[in-house]
């Protein structure tokens, strides 16, 4: 029987603001089983970021808090590596340096100098980026940046893998590439992993579970979808899946019927948008670009769909 091993119980954060306390997350729960593939959807400013800052120990919860196989989760650490949106790599070292920094941090008197060699390369060679290992951040691609983010990360072998809109800024074909390396790499792997993502097919081809998150302030897990399709997925074949579309528009339905952000309201209230919400809920596919329903891109199939 598979136990929990990332929890986080009863959390609430409130920030202090010049007008006063702000309460970002009310009451949230979550039990994750190690292994699991967990997305983390909701509409901009809901606190997503904030739940993932809080497992990384970035952030202190102001009630309730976070255990990681039993123990809490008061301060950053190796066990939980965050691969944030921007890359953040450090501009002046290699790809293999940026990787050999987080490496040495963790096996330092663990592993032997060729130890921790054969390690990073290992660890750029899952990510595809063997051939551009001694290029500098500023001679590759934003796509290939995120590679090598994603190589940090898990070069550090760590217990949980956090990303925080890890594909957000790439290009659909790109941000196709990387989820395909990303599933493999997690077939392999078997990482527990915590994604944040604005996508709803990004969430459903990757995830075991979809947790969506209601608008704040006093934001709280809303629901959870479990995704029962089996591995490894195939986008292609998937988009043609009535399962893999029953979860598709069970997300939609989601963020834009239950959870319909107040300024969308009136928007969404007018025929047109009301007939391209229900279009995007039917699957049907749009390349237009306007309203709350497609204000960004998606990878699978031709339609654009994205939370706010
Ligand atoms: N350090 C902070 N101080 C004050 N308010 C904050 C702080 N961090 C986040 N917030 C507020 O908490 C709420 C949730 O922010 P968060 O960044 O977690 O949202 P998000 O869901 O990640 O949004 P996005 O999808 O745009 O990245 C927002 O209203 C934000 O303004
Ligand atoms: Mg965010």
């Amino acid at each position: 029987m598979t136990t929990t091993h990332l929890e986080l119980t009863g959390v609430d954060i409130e920030f202090p603001t010049p007008k006063g306390s702000f309460k970002a997350l009310d009451n949230v729960n979550l039990k994750i089983k190690k292994g699991e593939y967990i997305s983390l959807i909701g509409h901009s400013g809901c606190g997503k970021s904030t739940v993932l800052n809080i497992v990384a120990g970035l952030y202190q919860a102001t009630k309730g808090g976070v255990l990681l196989d039993g123990k809490e989760v008061n301060e950053p650490g190796p066990e939980r590596a965050v691969v944030f949106q921007n890359h953040s790599l450090l501009p002046w070292l290699t790809a293999y340096e940026n990787v050999e920094l987080a490496v040495k941090q963790v096996f330092k008197g663990k592993k032997s100098k060729a130890e921790m060699k054969e390690w990073i390369e290992h660890n750029l060679e899952l990510v595809h980026m063997t051939h551009a290992m001694h290029k500098r951040p500023d001679e590759i691609s934003g796509g290939m940046k995120q590679r090598v983010g994603i190589a940090r990360a898990l070069a550090m072998e760590p217990k949980v893998l956090l990303m925080d809109e890890p594909f957000g800024a790439l290009d659909a074909l790109t941000r196709a590439h990387l989820q395909d390396s990303l599933m493999e790499i997690q077939n392999e792997l078997n990482n527990t992993v915590i994604m944040i993502t604005h996508d709803v097919d990004e969430a459903v081809l990757l995830s075991d579970r979809i947790v969506m998150m209601t608008n704040g302030p006093e934001a709280t897990v809303g629901e959870i979808l479990e995704i029962d399709l089996p591995r490894p997925r195939n986008r292609i074949e998937l988009a043609d899946d009535p399962q893999y579309n029953h979860y598709r528009a069970a997300v939609l339905s989601f963020l834009y019927e239950k959870q319909r952000k107040p300024e969308e309201s009136d928007a969404a209230a007018k025929p047109a948008k009301k007939e391209k919400l229900a279009r995007n809920l039917q699957n049907d596919t749009t390349e237009e670009t306007t309203g709350a329903v497609s204000t960004a891109e998606t990878t699978t199939g031709n339609d654009k769909v994205k939370a706010a």
